[in-house]
């Protein structure tokens, strides 16, 4: 059976074996995904024994994405540019490293939100891992301007910088902001920062909002709430990550079987499964 696994530290938490356990069944693919948990110098080993046991791909989770694209021969676009990999492949040419994280937002605001990006005014806030692997994929789906908030003005303003080609060439109008001066109020506000563990309500201000904003935590479960909570008391829609989490799932999956899982089918059963559990 083709093996497949997620590796991070810590791993015990991660959804991912149920849901692509659920696709495999969904789309009748005969497959194993397991976890494995990676001590944190322990990547490339790890790596190394998944692949000379025959495993296919694995998916990766922190603290390694920026260390599993270093490891990999081969990188898409979106991975280069977001300097991470969430999902390597294990090809005869050697490994294939990509983000699917982007892709996986834009997927779940655009088709499970119903949320039309195109021509919108976007606050993405925070510049770490997390921002940079969905700035790429957010300005491919062309809103009018992304501004950038972050507490470290230099982390915002270098990866912005890295993104300026491709906002160019795409007309999305780039900025940067401090977190508390943040220019004009946003049709989208995505937290990606990882303030909402320290159990604060909202990294800015409330005059970010306007009827009808959609507030989206990148987190999931009791982490996503803080943020969620301050956006609901101002009047935004909140939405937090699991649909993401799902969407870039699917994205992996698709590209090591070549078959399209029905991801919002997935996303309603893992609510559910969630729930109960
Ligand atoms: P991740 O991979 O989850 O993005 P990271 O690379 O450490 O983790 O980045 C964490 C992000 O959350 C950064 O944007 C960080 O801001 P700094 O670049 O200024 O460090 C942001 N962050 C963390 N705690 C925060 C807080 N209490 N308030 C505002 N931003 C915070």
């Amino acid at each position: 059976m083709d093996q497949y696994c997620v590796m991070g530290n810590p791993v015990a938490h991660s959804q991912s074996p149920w849901i692509h356990a659920r696709f495999a069944e969904l789309t009748g693919q005969t497959l194993d995904y397991g976890r494995r948990l990676v001590a944190t110098d322990g990547l490339a080993d790890a790596v190394r024994a998944f692949t000379a046991e025959g495993g296919k791909g694995c998916n990766i989770t922190v603290p390694f994405k920026f260390e599993a694209q270093a490891l990999a021969q081969h990188a898409s676009e979106r991975a280069l540019l977001a300097q991470a990999a969430n999902t390597l492949s294990f090809l005869p040419g050697g490994i294939f490293a990509d983000n699917t994280d982007g892709i996986g937002l834009v997927q779940d605001i655009r088709a499970n939100a119903g949320f039309n990006l195109q021509g919108r005014q976007v606050l993405l806030i925070g510049a770490g891992g997390a921002a940079a692997g969905v700035l790429g994929p957010l300005i491919l789906a062309k809103p009018t301007g992304i501004t950038v908030a972050n507490r470290s003005p230099d982390k915002a303003q270098a990866l912005v910088q890295r993104h300026t080609p491709l906002a160019t060439l795409h007309r999305v109008a780039l900025q940067t902001s401090a977190l508390d001066t943040v220019p004009g109020s946003f049709d989208l506000v995505v937290n990606a920062t990882s303030s909402s563990l320290s159990g604060a309500g909202s990294p800015v201000f409330a005059s970010t909002l306007k009827p009808g904003t959609l507030v989206y935590d990148m987190m999931y479960g009791p982490a996503a709430q803080p943020f969620m909570v301050w956006a609901v008391a101002h009047g935004a829609q909140a939405r937090d990550g699991l649909g993401m989490l799902v969407e870039q799932a699917a994205e992996a999956f698709s590209l090591w079987r070549g078959v399209r899982p029905p991801s919002a089918q997935v996303l309603v059963e893992l609510r559910q499964h969630l729930a109960q559990h």
